[in-house]
């Protein structure tokens, strides 16, 4: 098993060298201040999916242990007192300037609605995986939510933040500090941790023990990779004209 998890952990790693590499991502200084604020908007779109995705998630999944995993991710972000993560991104944006009005009248453009339905395609319930290799849904969509919405969010918080702080000064920027935090992975897919993704790194190890069951994840890992992939292509220069 441990020879699967170990061959997993470096698939993912590639997958999230090749996320950090990305030409926007990876000079975010390059775009101009109009540009980096409609991505931000845009960021936040793509973000307020996150709770309706691990809920549906929660509802298909058959393994005990992953569902209470995703069951605390939802809590983490609606802490019991105080503002909850979706008002702190709000408030990161009007520390940067955006007024409330643009903030929250903001619309997805481009391929933001893609990347929204792409990740709501990627992890709905099917059954035939779990014919073919058993365990198919719950790897599938575990693989592709811890990479998905958790690591890469923590790679493009820690550039966002390193680039805020760059252009607008040393603010709070709560949402964005904590999940390039919170949701890093920390330890090897296999060995137990505990920020966001690294919560379910022993889990998804556990059920990855056979070719076909690499197979899957390493799939899914892929497509989630493009989906994050094709939100930054759209603020590449020469798509933007
Ligand atoms: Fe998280």
């Amino acid at each position: 098993m441990q020879t699967y998890a170990a061959e997993l952990d470096k698939c993912e790693d590639t997958f999230i060298q090749a996320f950090k590499e990305h030409p926007v991502l990876a000079h975010l200084d390059r775009l101009d201040n109009a540009t980096l604020e409609e991505l931000l908007l845009q960021r936040r779109l793509v973000s307020l999916h996150f709770t309706p995705l691990y809920e549906r998630a929660i509802c298909a999944l058959d393994s005990e242990e992953a569902k209470e995993v995703f069951r605390w991710l939802i809590r983490e972000e609606y802490p019991r007192h105080g503002p909850n993560h979706r008002e702190d991104f709000v408030a990161d944006l009007q520390e940067i300037g955006l007024s409330k009005e643009r903030i929250l009248t903001a619309k997805p453009i481009g391929t933001t609605q893609a990347v929204i339905d792409g990740m709501y395609n990627l992890t709905a319930y099917r059954n035939e995986g779990n014919q073919y290799y058993g365990k198919g849904y719950d790897i599938h969509t575990i693989a592709a939510l811890r990479l998905g919405s958790e690591v890469l969010p923590s790679v493009e918080y820690h550039a966002l933040l390193g680039e805020l702080g760059r252009r607008y000064g040393d603010k709070e920027y709560k949402h964005i500090r904590s999940h390039a935090y919170h949701d890093a992975k920390r330890t090897k897919i296999g060995e137990s941790g505990t920020s966001h993704s690294d919560r379910l790194s022993t889990i998804l190890a556990g059920m990855v023990d056979n070719d076909e069951r690499l197979y899957v994840a390493v799939r899914a890992m892929y497509a989630v990779d493009c989906i994050k992939k094709g939100f930054y292509d759209q603020f590449k220069p020469q798509e933007r004209g």
